[in-house]
């Protein structure tokens, strides 16, 4: 298991580190005391269940490449799977951008809701973090040789593993590689980015997802994952971040 990402543990490190203008682009991992949670049991194929039947549902074939492909639409074939073969599926890629269904009483997030979600939102509001519109988790799914190929996002995020394998990268310099013209052309235009050539193993920082792990990635700076099981994590993204 490799981790090249630095661990934050308290939350006025958190905010030094969110404040100064090089470390803030750069990832790393939140635990000790800002984000001090167990992960409660998540039944894999009852979450794969759920969140295939959820009409919400974003389902797409993603397998390694340089960019992300929202085109390959991959529902009707997935919806039409027994369920062990989905599970199987090795480029299934599913993400629910609206999770209240699944957070239900008896459903399968319920306990993460209550055990991890909602605590998680009262303590970033208690230390002072603030943002636009409703806390936002959202459920990322994918399959053994899928992948959430090189992007950046509008938000920053805080990525919590729930379980499967997956290899997260970030660069240790991102925005040497990603210029304002291509943020620009994301925010305006929906130009998606696509990973530059010559990128080198020690321009990244690699870190493979624990089951519990937190990892926190700033607005606009690239990233991408490759799974090796069917996997699972919970982004939560943050509208306008930013410390009270
Ligand atoms: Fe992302």
């Amino acid at each position: 298991m490799q981790s090249d990402l630095e661990p934050i543990t308290t939350w006025e490190t958190f905010r030094h580190r969110y404040e100064d203008p090089e470390q803030g682009r750069i990832a790393c991992r939140l635990g000790g005391e800002v984000f001090p949670f167990g992960l409660p049991p998540v039944d894999p194929l009852q979450l794969l269940s759920e969140a295939r039947d959820n009409p919400k549902a974003r389902i797409l074939r993603q397998a390694p490449g340089n960019t992300v492909d929202l085109k390959a639409d991959f529902s009707q074939e997935i919806r039409a799977m027994p369920l062990g073969q989905v599970a199987r599926e090795p480029h299934l890629h599913l993400s629910i951008f609206d999770l209240s269904d699944l957070r239900q009483p008896g459903r399968s997030l319920h306990r993460l809701s209550e055990e991890v979600i909602r605590p998680f939102e009262r303590l970033c509001q208690e230390r002072g973090v603030r943002w636009e519109g409703d806390f936002w988790p959202i459920l990322f799914m994918g399959g053994s040789a899928s992948a959430t190929n090189y992007h950046i996002d509008p938000t920053p995020n805080a990525i919590f593993h729930l379980f499967g394998a997956k290899r997260f990268h970030s660069l240790k310099q991102p925005d040497a590689w990603c210029p304002q013209s291509v943020k620009d052309a994301y925010l305006n235009d929906k130009k998606l980015a696509v990973r530059p050539e010559g990128i080198r193993a020690e321009d990244c920082l690699v870190h493979d997802n624990a089951p519990g792990d937190l990892v926190w990635i700033p607005r606009l700076s690239p990233h991408w994952v490759d799974a090796g099981s069917l996997s699972a994590t919970i982004t939560f993204a943050f509208r306008q971040f930013r410390f009270e």
